[in-house]
């Protein structure tokens, strides 16, 4: 089938780079139709017909099943007609004119205008080269907000947001039944969020009142994983294979005596991971920004970075490493 996504513009890279994970992950093969940048649409042909998929992606703001595109709105409408289920429906277009144009063609059809609570909403992009997008949405569930750290049972301030987590989770090309750790899960918001997209999870943190907290949180969402007490950087082997190592390293001035321990805690890090994981498995994690490794000296294959901006003081590097 044919999917049409309309990527969020909160950061320039991560929106698209977080689908085709996701798609690796799911073993879903898939051809490019449309890559339009600027507009942020992203159009593909996906090799599955129950794109359950779309509910995991946290940075993708719409998404629906792509019906055409076409300079001539009437012969859209018409394809339109042939996938349509639906009795009412709701046009959504940037352009008040394109919202009342193509509404009046659907409703010329025999659906009934319910802007509110439609059946169907009919998603439409314009862009110069090819006219019109049309796609039926195909609504996302996900509710960031009611997960946000200061809404959990535990609470703390380092605890990593829900949307940045759940991306975090799909960049490690992992899916439903795969088992994730997370060796510094903290108040568990990693965890959580591979957690309800199906994954089994491992996560271990140095703070025993840490471990406390997240258990209350992972309990809240209704979660089990196997937390335990440790110091990540001493775990020779967890005894189980690993699909993905997903975390948010320690970066407070606390954490460090000084900028010489930083960088060999984040170098010692990257031993026990080489320890735990199997060649070809992924390791995403958040680095400051400050901090140089030299990756090409290490077991492991840069394949993306990204650069995260949380304040004017903290900017975070993303890295997407595989296990070589
Ligand atoms: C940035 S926080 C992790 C946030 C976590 N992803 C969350 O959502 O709450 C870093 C965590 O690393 C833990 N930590 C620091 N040094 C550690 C070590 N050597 N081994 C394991 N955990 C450690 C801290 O206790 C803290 O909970």
């Amino acid at each position: 089938m044919n999917l049409l996504f309309k990527l969020s513009g909160e950061h320039p890279e991560l929106p698209r780079a977080e689908v085709f994970a996701i798609l690796e992950g799911e073993d879903i093969t898939y051809r490019i139709l449309s890559d339009e940048g600027e507009k942020r649409i992203l159009i593909l042909e996906v090799e599955t017909e129950n794109p359950l998929f779309i509910n995991r992606l946290a940075m993708t703001k719409k998404v629906g099943e792509f019906i055409g595109a076409s300079k001539d709105m009437e012969e859209l409408v018409q394809r339109l007609d042939g996938r349509m289920t639906a009795k009412t429906f709701a046009v959504e277009s940037e352009s008040q004119a394109v919202r009342e144009t193509l509404g009046e063609e659907i409703w010329k059809l025999g659906y009934g205008v319910d802007l509110m609570n439609p059946d169907s909403r009919i998603l439409c992009f314009e862009d110069e080269k090819e006219g019109y997008n049309i796609a039926v949405e195909t609504p996302i569930e996900r509710d960031f907000n009611k997960r946000k750290p200061h809404k959990r049972p535990y609470f703390h301030p380092t605890s990593t947001d829900p949307k940045i987590a759940r991306v975090l989770v799909n960049l490690a090309r992992i899916k439903r039944g795969d088992l994730v750790f997370d060796p510094f899960c903290g108040a568990g918001g990693i965890l959580i969020e591979a957690g309800l997209m199906g994954m089994k999870l491992r996560g271990c943190d140095i703070s025993a009142e840490m471990l406390e907290g997240c258990m209350r949180n992972l309990e809240h969402f209704n979660l089990e994983g196997g937390i335990i007490e440790c110091d990540a950087l001493n775990i020779k082997d967890v005894g189980e294979r690993i699909d993905a190592i997903v975390t948010d390293l320690p970066y407070g001035r606390s954490s460090f005596m000084t900028d010489r321990n930083k960088e060999r805690f984040y170098s010692d890090f990257l031993r026990t991971a080489k320890n735990i994981l199997e060649k070809g498995k992924h390791l995403v994690v958040v680095f400051p920004d400050s901090v140089d490794i030299d990756i090409g000296s290490t077991v492991f294959e840069l394949r993306e970075e990204y650069s995260l901006y949380v304040h004017k003081s903290l900017t975070r590097k993303i890295l997407v490493l595989r296990r070589r």
